[in-house]
């Protein structure tokens, strides 16, 4: 029988043929953690499972823009890691399945406060906040005076020497949106953050570039979370660290299973890893500096402790919510992109 009339038996017979899966993939994740977790996660859930899975890095809001575009028939199984109100908003947009982990039982209140929001659509794995950090060997060497505020960035002395993320496709920058709105109101925040962009010298694509820019002395300051600028001083980048007079907010990281996914089981297991203590110890031995959801996990020794910074009530429910999301992105483009040095925006 030839290839063919085989194909044709087969088809007879009401059988569909898939072409041999060459990729041996169990599971496919997006990842919007730190890519040395996102690998570090890889291997523990495979030598836990026994499974071959796929891990990729992306942020945040590139990942919500895959999970968007691939709603009619999705290829990514999981969603691990990044801020948890865009989660919120990917749920409310009917792109997330419901998932109660039995997991969830450990969970600190926030994350089982998050996870209600979410409808059980998204999981709370991690909490960190906001802030900044800049390098004293470049700041010293120009003779000028460090930041402590917010309000500080904007100093004329600091043109071309602070990067911050691009809030399009970097959760970190969202949260520094919601959060700018909830310090001085929507109005103050957009005019903050045009007089701001002044001095950026790059939007990143992902929420810890800057912070890494900073350690490497190829910025100034870079605003990202503070346990991201945490991770470069402990490797001695000589960062000092700022949790902004003013104030500020926080993230929640999250986990969620993608709609209509087909590997559901198995991305069932992969969240549960992910809420054990097994799975969250992953973090800090990959180094991250993130205070873990589940009660039973330490945190880091040199994670921060939030619970000493000065933090705005974080809603949740309004920035997790996708008109706002729109809204939010739409002033930035029209208000806050133009007022950028070229280079910044290149
Ligand atoms: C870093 C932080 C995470 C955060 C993530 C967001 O990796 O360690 O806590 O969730 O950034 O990434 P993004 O690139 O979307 O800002």
């Amino acid at each position: 029988m030839n290839f063919a009339t085989l194909l044709a038996a087969v088809a007879g017979l009401g059988l569909v043929v898939h072409s041999a899966d060459t990729s041996a993939q169990d599971l496919k994740v997006l990842c919007a953690a730190d890519v040395q977790w996102c690998e570090s996660m890889e291997k523990a859930f495979e030598e836990k499972s026994g499974l071959a899975i796929d891990v990729t890095r992306k942020s945040t809001g590139e990942i919500l823009e895959s999970v968007r575009a691939q709603k009619a028939s999705p290829d990514i199984d999981v969603w691990w890691g990044g801020t948890g109100d865009t989660h919120l908003q990917a749920a409310a947009e009917d792109l997330l399945q419901p998932y109660q982990s039995l997991e969830l039982q450990d969970a600190l209140p926030w994350a089982q406060n998050f996870s209600q929001i979410s409808g059980g659509r998204a999981s709370g794995i991690y909490a960190g906040a906001l802030g900044f950090a800049y390098n004293s060997a470049v700041v010293n060497s120009r003779g000028i005076r460090a930041p402590s505020c917010w309000k500080d960035l904007t100093n004329p002395d600091y043109k071309g020497l602070v990067q911050m993320p691009n809030p399009n496709s970097s959760g970190t920058a969202f949260t520094m949106l919601a959060t700018l709105v909830q310090l001085l109101g929507e109005d103050e925040a957009f005019q903050y953050l045009a007089a701001l962009s002044r001095n950026i010298d790059q939007f990143t694509t992902s929420g810890a570039a800057p912070v890494k820019a900073a350690a490497r002395g190829e910025t100034g300051i870079g605003i990202s979370f503070i346990h991201d600028a945490v991770t470069q001083k402990l490797s001695g980048a000589p960062l000092v660290i700022v949790a902004p007079c003013e104030g500020t907010g926080y993230e929640i990281g999250a986990v969620s299973i993608i709609k209509g996914t087909r590997r559901l089981e198995t991305a069932q297991r992969f969240v549960d890893f992910a809420l054990s203590t097994e799975g969250q110890k992953t973090g800090a031995s990959a180094g991250q500096n993130q205070v873990p959801s589940n009660a039973r996990v330490a945190l880091p020794p040199a994670a921060p402790d939030i619970s000493l910074i000065r933090m705005v009530d974080y809603d949740f429910v309004t920035f997790g919510s996708p008109d706002q999301r729109r809204r939010l992105l739409d002033r930035f483009d029209k208000e806050v992109l133009p007022s950028a040095n070229p280079v910044a925006t290149q």
